[in-house]
């Protein structure tokens, strides 16, 4: 049974949810390996709204199991709080929800480090989600972080809240000027935490390597996108972790020989929330155009996104360090009443052209983007079933998108709705889960 990585190919937001959704009835686990409640995708089932941002979407299908593996930094107030509402909606978390010993901990120091650091960076800010995820990654990288095992062993949770509690307090008081925090007040919030979260807490590596060898198959979920990757986004506008394909053997324990295949979700134009470079920006009319029918406003929190044309150099770097095998493209239909639609094929950088993604993070904030424009279809793309049913020039379009990627598409999302997906007939998605077909109407 293939087990298959779902990364996102842009800025974060490409709809992976929605991908997620249909994969899942099809597989058995479903693990989150990076990134913590800085993401956050709505899932509508009938006419309930789940609102997730650390736990998979897969706990919505009965008998799926769900994994937070230890690539992911966990804010237990917060994850207390999604499972509680998940509860109380009839959602059974008991033998379905395993969260990995090895996840470190959201501690309250975190968020209003986040927050003090932004505000010191002034113009240089990343524009963070101001959930403390960036200062967690900092300590699990200084050793000093504290771990999900941590909670169950109250005598070293107190050791180690102690000596980062005088460590942190420091740092806020004297180079930000912020608000401290006490050991105790921390101490008995976080162990009535421990008691909630206790059966949860497992081996998760050896829980998987186990199931992988009885013959399940796992879906590795990704968080935000490959240019919010630590090491090969757009640094230092990115998230604290790895967010390619790497990262699902490193924020799981299931070994890369294990993983069999990759598929990319990028949108069919881009958005970015936060700083940092962005070439294919859309300005005016058109940006606010995009914005309002594809409804481009995160999740998490609430902040308008950065609209703009797809990006050929992005989609392609994507595909290379990410080894896509194929990308599903969502919301085709928010550029319906485009007249003509831009793809970026190259950069304009200092009298050259450049048609790779330039790791210089000088280079891509000068980057002036080379566009192909196509005529826009001007009709609508929603509700048809099958690719070759779409207007010719939507049909162009995806045809241009897929050679310069160099991958086949595998799905086409016209809508939210799960009626509103084209599912390609031979791809890399159907032959790892020939029955996907199933999960849509
Ligand atoms: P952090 O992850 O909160 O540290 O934020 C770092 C950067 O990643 C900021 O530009 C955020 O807007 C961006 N970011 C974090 N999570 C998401 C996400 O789920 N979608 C899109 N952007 C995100």
């Amino acid at each position: 049974m293939p087990n298959i990585v779902v990364v996102g190919a842009q800025w974060g937001d490409e709809g992976k949810g929605k991908v997620v959704d249909v994969i899942t009835p099809h597989v058995n686990v479903v693990v989150r390996y990076q990134g913590g409640n800085n993401a956050g995708h709505t899932v509508v089932v009938g006419r309930e709204k789940y609102v997730l941002h650390s736990i998979p979407s897969g706990i919505l299908h009965p008998g799926c199991r769900c994994v937070v593996g230890c690539g992911v930094v966990v804010d237990p107030g917060s994850l207390i709080e999604e499972m509680e509402s998940l509860v109380q909606r009839g959602v059974t978390l008991d033998g379905n929800l395993f969260i990995s010993k090895n996840a470190h901990l959201i501690m309250p120091y975190h968020p209003a480090l986040d927050r003090a650091s932004e505000a010191k960076l002034g113009k240089r800010r990343i524009g963070t989600t101001g959930k403390g995820v960036g200062p967690a990654y900092v300590d699990k990288a200084a050793r000093v972080g504290i771990r999900m095992a941590d909670l169950l062993n109250e005598a070293l949770f107190r050791e180690k809240l102690e000596l980062n509690v005088a460590q942190k307090n420091r740092l806020l008081r004297e180079i930000y000027d912020a608000q401290t925090f006490t050991v105790e007040e921390i101490l008995n919030q976080y162990l009535r935490y421990a008691g909630w979260l206790a059966p949860y807490i497992t081996d998760t590596a050896l829980l998987l390597s186990k199931w992988i060898d009885s013959g399940y198959s796992v879906l590795f979920e990704g968080a935000q996108g490959t240019m919010l990757d630590i090491d090969h986004g757009t640094y230092p506008y990115i998230t604290s972790s790895s967010t390619t394909a790497g990262g699902a053997a490193t924020g799981t324990g299931v070994p890369p020989t294990r993983l069999h295949g990759v598929l990319g979700v990028s949108k069919a134009y881009a958005t970015r929330v936060g700083g940092g470079p962005f070439p294919t920006e859309m300005q005016g009319a058109i940006a606010e155009h995009i914005r309002g029918r594809g409804n481009e406003y995160g999740a998490t929190t609430g902040r308008p996104r950065r609209c703009g044309w797809f990006d050929g150099i992005v989609a392609r770097y994507a595909v290379r360090v990410n080894g896509l095998d194929t990308v599903a493209l969502t919301k085709l239909d928010v550029l319906d009443q485009c007249e003509t639609v831009k793809v970026c094929v190259g950069y304009r950088y200092r009298g050259d052209v450049l048609t790779e993604f330039p790791e210089d993070e000088t280079v891509m904030a000068e980057a002036v983007p080379v566009y192909e424009e196509l005529s826009g279809w001007l009709a609508p793309t929603g509700g048809f079933q099958l690719e070759a049913e779409l207007p010719a020039k939507a049909r162009q379009y995806l045809a241009r998108l897929e050679e310069l990627t160099g991958v086949p598409l595998c799905l086409i999302s016209t809508g939210p709705q799960r009626a509103e997906t084209i599912l390609v007939e031979d791809s890399p998605l159907t032959r790892w889960f020939p029955s996907v077909r199933s999960s849509l109407p």
